[in-house]
């Protein structure tokens, strides 16, 4: 990874490829990577979890079909996204990191995504969204229930 990012000499265009050997070595990508990935490349971690979250060629991990990533940094959290998350893990049966029994979805919560202008911040399926309410947030996994069936 460390090689990959040297190469392209820290270009933020080689964000793919570098996200691409992360999960090489690791498998999937974890929090933690995401954060010194943003870091090393200068990039919003918003940014870089939109675009792993987009991809299906990457994997969060866990990693359902869709991938809900709700913020809990400071900003967000006293904006509410503590309520947020305990309606989507309400609506969904599961806890933060993990994936629906049917695959389908997959909660994942963060520190800070780099969005707290508009917090509470999530990202929907590598789509930040901003301001977010719990209803709000059911209402897009509702979506997402609707179309899988
Ligand atoms: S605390 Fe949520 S985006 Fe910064």
């Amino acid at each position: 990874m460390d090689i990959t990012m040297k190469r392209s000499q820290y270009s933020q265009d080689a964000l793919i490829e570098v996200l691409h050997k992360a999960q090489e070595a690791f498998g999937y990508l974890e929090e933690d990577v995401l954060i010194y990935v943003a870091r090393q490349l200068k990039l919003p971690l918003s940014q870089v979890y939109g675009v792993a979250t987009f991809y299906h060629l990457f994997s969060l991990k866990p990693s359902g079909a869709h991938t809900c990533v709700v913020c809990l940094g400071t900003a967000c959290y006293v904006k509410g996204s503590g309520e947020v998350l305990a309606a989507l893990e309400e609506k969904t049966g599961i806890k933060s990191g993990e994936t629906t029994p049917d695959g389908q979805i997959s909660i994942v919560t963060a520190r800070c995504i780099g969005a707290c202008g508009i917090a509470p911040a999530a990202v929907f399926d590598g789509k930040v969204a901003g301001q977010q309410t719990p209803e709000m947030a059911v209402a897009r996994l509702e979506q997402w229930q609707g179309s899988a069936e």
